[in-house]
């Protein structure tokens, strides 16, 4: 087989750029130990939720000063518990998990918005500085009744 010189020049600066994206990318993972994200990857076991705890006991307890932590359960179609309610200025640690499928978890009017996947536990935080009734919606598309997915946050 025949090479013309300049597909010979190209087909070097391929290779050349390939290995050294397998030297960087080896660089990073063992020498510099990089990884994707791991520390909050908790999961349980999807066909238990109702036996796990905490979310054998959905509801929002008070863990501190103006500091509350809300265990949710996501399900079709609907979250557990249906209503959740702090006083404003909370900082609120939203503790998310699903018993069936993939859902959403979206409270409309904040950057809150997060994938509900089986057997993940999703967290995330939020304060609630103004006062009123946030909608926590659905918008992963879960089946027949999506659109009635939703439930409220109250901030008094
Ligand atoms: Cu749950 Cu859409």
């Amino acid at each position: 087989m025949h090479l013309h010189r300049l597909e010979k020049i190209w087909l070097s600066i391929g290779i050349g750029m390939l290995a050294i994206f397998l030297i960087v990318l080896g660089t990073m993972a063992f020498t510099m130990g990089m990884a994707p994200p791991s520390m909050d990857h908790h999961t349980i076991d999807p066909t238990k939720v109702n036996q796990t705890a905490p979310f054998d006991k959905p509801g929002i307890t008070q863990t501190g000063n103006k500091q509350y932590e809300a265990v949710i359960v996501a399900y079709a179609f609907g979250y557990e518990p249906q209503k959740l309610e702090v006083p404003a200025g909370s900082t609120v640690d939203f503790m998310v998990t699903t018993s069936d499928v993939v859902h959403g978890f979206s409270i409309v009017g904040t950057n809150v918005n997060m994938m509900i996947e089986p057997g993940e536990i999703s967290h995330i935080s939020h304060t609630f500085d103004e006062p009123g009734e946030y909608l926590i919606i659905c918008n992963e598309y879960c089946g027949t009744g999506h659109e009635y997915m939703k439930t409220t946050i109250v901030v008094k």
